[in-house]
């Protein structure tokens, strides 16, 4: 996102990395939500951001492995992260699959539980630096991002004036 100006801010922002919230605004994470449903309908690139919310005081989230997510079993070799707070966002900052469940008693076993796939982000922008080339690397991309503000700039500036006429 570097390279963004003041005014190009909204449109950076929404190229880049996406919250998604769990369950969406309705249930949240709960019990009694088909969550595999739920991550069917989207598809998550590194960056983005998963958001729990849920009562504290009844649910939690772990982010565990494979194996603790089919067995639900709380024997803690596999939980790789806790959250407790009510309101989690969890960056899935890997292109990997990342497994959660609600460790409360009985609720992964009630079907609390989540996969996700993360892929590799499809856009350079969002791209990491290759390691071993960090100066070559922000060269290209501040060149690719002068060249976008270029392009974005005066397209920006023709849709203001619109909206700037059409509201008089
Ligand atoms: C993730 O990918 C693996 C391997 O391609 C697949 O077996 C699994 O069903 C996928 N999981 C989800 C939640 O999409």
């Amino acid at each position: 996102m570097a390279g963004c100006g003041w005014l190009l801010l909204l449109l950076c922002g929404a190229a880049g990395a996406v919250e998604h919230v769990v369950g969406d605004g309705d249930s949240g994470w709960d019990s009694g939500v088909n969550y595999a449903a739920w991550a069917r309908k989207r598809t998550f690139a590194v960056g983005d951001v998963l958001v729990f919310q849920y009562v504290s005081s009844q649910h939690n989230v772990y982010e565990v492995s494979e194996s603790t997510y089919r067995s639900c079993d709380g024997n803690h070799k596999g939980v790789l992260a806790k959250y407790t707070s009510g309101l989690d966002k969890v960056v899935l900052g890997e292109a990997r699959s990342y497994w959660f469940i609600c460790e409360f008693p009985g609720h992964c076993l009630g079907g609390m539980k989540l996969a996700v796939n993360v892929s590799a982000p499809s856009s350079p922008h969002a791209a990491p630096f290759p390691p071993g080339s960090p100066s070559a690397s922000t060269a290209a991309s501040s060149t690719r991002s002068r060249a976008w503000s270029l392009t974005m700039v005066p397209l920006t500036l023709a849709l203001l004036q619109f909206i700037n006429r059409a509201i008089r």
